[in-house]
């Protein structure tokens, strides 16, 4: 059974607007101890500040948009439980469109280049291609990345080279195991960085991407 709670969420704050400076705003929130930060930012948005921006939409962890910092970490809002203590930011390293919500247009600029979809030396003629039911498995499960960018924020490759980030390494790898793509997927993925990632086995992806797998 859920338990009623007390919690305390300090929100980070700015509207470009009007603001020339980012704000940390504190709340006090009543809620209970199943809750996802996403339910807390809900209850603040309806019962304390309406003005407050942020963003989901399938609070079922499917979509990847409700992406933010919780005391340093990022999560997905509608995954991660609350806390009694919270501080909750927009993404790193992304701009801050307004207080919660962050321009994702140059990190989906950055897919369309990829190419991040079969390219074929010949299209294939006919009905839907056969394949291998295992390979099938094997690429499915790597096509499950959301793109919600929680590892790109949480990679300290990216914080500090020129390294696009894990959410575009695993589609290139994605790519470069389809049967059918012809892409140069390695040169892609050297161009984009990868020989300088840490080699770090992000826990905050795996954390996350478990969750749905
Ligand atoms: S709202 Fe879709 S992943 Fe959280």
């Amino acid at each position: 059974m859920p338990t009623d709670i007390k919690m305390r969420a300090e929100i980070r704050r700015f509207d470009p607007a009007v603001d020339t400076e980012p704000r940390y705003e504190t709340f006090e929130v009543e809620g209970q101890d199943n809750w996802r930060i996403l339910d807390v930012i809900r209850s603040i948005y309806d019962r304390q500040a309406g003005d407050l921006a942020y963003q989901f939409a399938c609070r079922v962890g499917r979509c990847g948009t409700c992406a933010v910092k919780v005391n340093g970490v990022p999560v997905l809002a509608c995954q991660e439980r609350c806390k009694p203590e919270m501080k909750i930011e927009p993404l790193t390293p992304f701009p801050v469109l307004r207080d919660l919500v962050v321009d994702r247009s140059e990190i989906e600029a950055r897919y369309e280049q990829h190419a991040y979809a079969p390219q074929r030396a010949t299209e294939y003629a006919g009905g839907p291609e056969p394949i291998d039911v295992k390979h099938a498995e094997h690429l499915c499960h790597m096509g499950s990345c959301l793109a919600c960018m929680v590892c790109v924020s949480g990679c300290p490759a990216v914080e500090e080279r020129a390294f696009d980030g894990p959410a575009f390494m695993l589609k290139l790898r994605h790519m470069a195991e389809h049967p059918a793509d012809t892409g140069n997927r390695l040169e892609q993925a050297i161009d984009a960085g990868m020989l300088e990632c840490f080699g770090c086995d992000l826990w905050i992806c795996a954390r996350n991407c478990a969750r749905r797998t």
